[in-house]
């Protein structure tokens, strides 16, 4: 965790150069095979011949030397690499990759590493560029994906990745990984992705010198908390809870209802037991609908660092985001109890509403033994202990390295051991892709027009539709 300081998000133009490179390296390394495929075509001073799938060529270059390449199925770049899909491109996500492949390099040192990140929160961006890849049968070799129905109700159903028991066997990590989770990624007794981390989403941040300044405690309900939203704006404050772009406004929702309903009543929502056209769900959605009236108008515009950066500057107190934006808060410099605080949002306390951030084995990845060797590192302890520290997370394993993690990291891994763990809507536990995506379209719709009664029976309808 104390190294975490030094990194910082990328700003936009940052971003922008960063593709650039990114985009100046793909072109480089196309340029290199045609270079190589030219030499070997064209060269009458070399013994070259046609490289074909799996054969090894001879070719003499201008030193005289001969050098011997293997090609795995035609393409020069199918060499030692494993091409990894996140979004961890800022913010502590970044840095936290960063340092497992620190791990992934030390273990691989002839594999390179293809850090395929997209940027944007919550892998918005990075989803649509996956699921056109897939489309195009194009995988990388392997990408994030939550645990639960994001994973299981989508790639799994569509058959896009590959059972792992083989590697849980060899590396023992039925031994290590917590029951909570392995049913959320198994179906029919296969397990099909490596869980790095557990995140928790229903985290309320603050900052603690504009509480004490208003004299202001940490609200633990929903009342309290409307109490000390109403202060703050009566002492001027015109957006005491500070929100981004839209998937955090799902993210809002979802610790909003579980504060509203409770967890056995959120828990039904999925299972069919609680009705979405029901009283609970009016309750809950009048309360997210009096929790948006303390939020900032420019929201849509903010990622969800930008939310996190209002509350550390004062301009917000509040923030509920998942504890990724410790991580942020780390990365930039801030201090726990001095630059900020947390504690489970208003209503949920003893409750863990939580994801897990998993990596995948495409189905035909073009470099399947590297993606596993890959998919080793992930899972390994001294993998994870490298990772969740920067991250914000904790580790899926249970033996982590508890003097690796600060303050708030550590009262995390005492809640999920004791917490009732329930799952996030935003970020793939509860719903698949097509359900969460109608969910989706009807909280903006109910952005725009603020009719509690049409977004609840669009949200019923949705769970008819795909439920
Ligand atoms: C979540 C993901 C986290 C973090 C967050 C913000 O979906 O699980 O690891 O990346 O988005 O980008």
């Amino acid at each position: 965790m104390e190294g975490a300081g030094a990194h910082r998000p990328r700003t936009t133009e940052e971003e922008r150069t960063f593709m650039m490179r990114k985009t100046l390296r793909l072109f480089g390394l196309m340029l290199a095979i045609a270079l190589v495929a030219a030499a070997c075509s064209s060269s009458s001073d070399d013994t070259s011949t046609t490289v074909a799938s799996g054969e090894t060529t001879e070719t003499t270059v201008a030193s005289g030397e001969t050098t011997e390449t293997t090609v795995a199925s035609g393409d020069a770049d199918m060499a030692s690499q494993v091409e990894v899909f996140s979004w961890w491109t800022g913010g502590g996500e970044a840095a936290g990759l960063d340092a497992m492949i620190v791990v992934f390099d030390a273990a691989y040192p002839d594999i390179e590493f293809v850090n395929q990140a997209v940027a944007g929160g919550a892998g918005t961006n990075a989803r649509a560029v996956l699921a056109s890849r897939l489309q195009a049968n194009d995988p990388p070799d392997s990408w994030q994906g939550h645990a639960g129905q994001e994973l299981i109700g989508t790639y799994v159903a569509a058959d896009q990745i590959e059972p792992l028991n083989f590697l849980y066997e060899q590396e023992g990590w039925l031994e290590v990984m917590p029951d909570t989770l392995i049913p959320l990624i198994s179906k029919d007794g296969n397990i099909y992705s490596v869980p790095v981390n557990i995140h928790r989403s229903n985290v309320l941040w603050a900052n603690p010198t504009v509480l004490t300044d208003a004299g202001i405690e940490m609200p633990t309900t929903l009342d309290e908390f409307y109490t000390a939203l109403d202060a703050l704006q009566a002492a001027g404050m015109e957006a005491p809870l500070a929100m981004g772009e839209q998937w955090t406004t799902m993210h809002l929702f979802e610790t909003i209802m579980l504060a509203s309903m409770g967890t056995d009543a959120w828990d039904g929502l999925w299972d069919g037991s609680t009705a979405w056209d029901g009283p609970e769900v009016t309750q809950g959605l009048d309360d997210f609908a009096k929790i948006l009236t303390y939020t900032n108008a420019d929201a849509a515009a903010l990622a969800w660092q930008d939310a996190g950066q209002l509350v550390l500057d004062g301009t917000a107190a509040f923030n509920i985001m998942g504890d990724w934006q410790e991580g942020f808060f780390r990365e930039v410099g801030s201090e726990p109890q001095t630059g900020y605080t947390w504690a489970a949002v208003p209503g949920t306390d003893g409750n863990f509403q939580f994801l897990s951030d998993s990596f995948v084995l495409a189905k035909s990845a073009p470099h399947r033994d590297e993606a596993i060797a890959w998919l080793t590192v992930a899972g390994s302890l001294e993998g994870q202990d490298a990772f969740n520290p920067v991250k914000g997370s904790i580790p899926a394993r249970s033996d982590g390295d508890r003097s690796l993690y600060g303050e708030y990291l550590l009262s995390a891994m005492d809640d999920w051991a004791s917490d009732r763990v329930t799952g996030s809507l935003t970020h793939g536990v509860v719903a698949n892709d097509s359900w969460k995506s109608e969910i989706d379209t009807a909280i903006g719709l109910f952005l725009i027009d603020g009719d509690v009664a049409g977004f609840q029976a669009a949200l019923a309808a949705a769970a008819e539709a795909s439920g």
